[in-house]
């Protein structure tokens, strides 16, 4: 996201109601930060936050959290909050490589991923937000039956993707190569990039994995 880094950023960010200074805090506590029992969802790499914004203010009895490693960004996130404010929504700037602290076991009901950085060169494959790596790592924090929804203008991350998704034992549900033509869009909320893309033409990808518990134990088994 080229941004000029805005280096109070973060100051800014504390001003914010929403925003979350020592998210380790909270780990198996997030319930306490909103109030309530409602089911949490969160967004990994939210950018400008058109996203989350937006289905915070469709769905006031889920709770979600915005994860983006730049403040510079989130600042333009926190900027799309209402002035009445959102109380269903919080704000972390963290590198989702810290969700292990960050989350206790079963905590995210929903993960959302959106036009994640594509990271092309091999070298770079582990940086990929659907690595084998992280798709792992999220197991750590998802409930059980929890689902993944990942959309991408990008065709070679999604084909990488839908490997690594199966290689990781969650069950595609859903998939389409071209959202804006198939019945997945209903319902759909453009990011900042989907709409740029979508404008330009190009087809964008969506898939729907859910962690496939059973598998898991039959591969369990063949350990034993
Ligand atoms: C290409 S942008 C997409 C932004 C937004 N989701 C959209 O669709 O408009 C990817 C975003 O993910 C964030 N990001 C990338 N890797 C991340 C990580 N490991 N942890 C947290 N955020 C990350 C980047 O800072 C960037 O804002």
């Amino acid at each position: 996201m080229r941004l000029r880094n805005d280096p109070e950023a973060y100051d800014k960010l504390e001003l914010s109601k929403n925003f979350i200074q020592q998210p380790s805090d909270y780990r198996g506590k997030w319930h306490e930060v909103f109030g309530n029992d409602h089911p949490i969802h969160m967004e990994i790499g939210s950018g400008k936050g058109r996203f989350i914004t937006t289905l915070a203010q469709q769905n006031p009895h889920i709770n979600y959290i915005a994860l983006e490693k730049y403040p510079t960004v989130l600042l333009k996130l926190i900027r799309k909050i209402p002035e009445e404010g959102l109380r269903n929504l919080v704000v972390i700037s963290a590198d989702a490589e810290r969700l292990e602290e960050l989350f206790a076991p079963e905590e995210i009901g929903r993960l959302y991923l959106n036009f994640s950085d594509p990271w092309p060169k091999k070298k770079h494959a582990k940086r990929r937000l659907t690595s084998p790596g992280f798709l792992e790592l999220y197991k750590k924090v998802l409930a059980k039956d929890a689902v993944i929804e990942f959309k991408t203008d990008n065709r070679g991350l999604f084909d990488y993707s839908l490997e690594t998704f199966r290689e990781c034992h969650y069950t595609l549900l859903k998939v389409t190569f071209d959202l804006y033509s198939s019945d997945m869009l209903e319902g759909n909320i453009a990011t900042e990039y989907e709409e740029k893309f979508h404008k330009l033409g190009t087809p964008i990808n969506k898939l729907i994995a859910q962690l496939d518990n059973s598998i898991i134990k039959e591969d369990d088994k063949n350990d034993m």
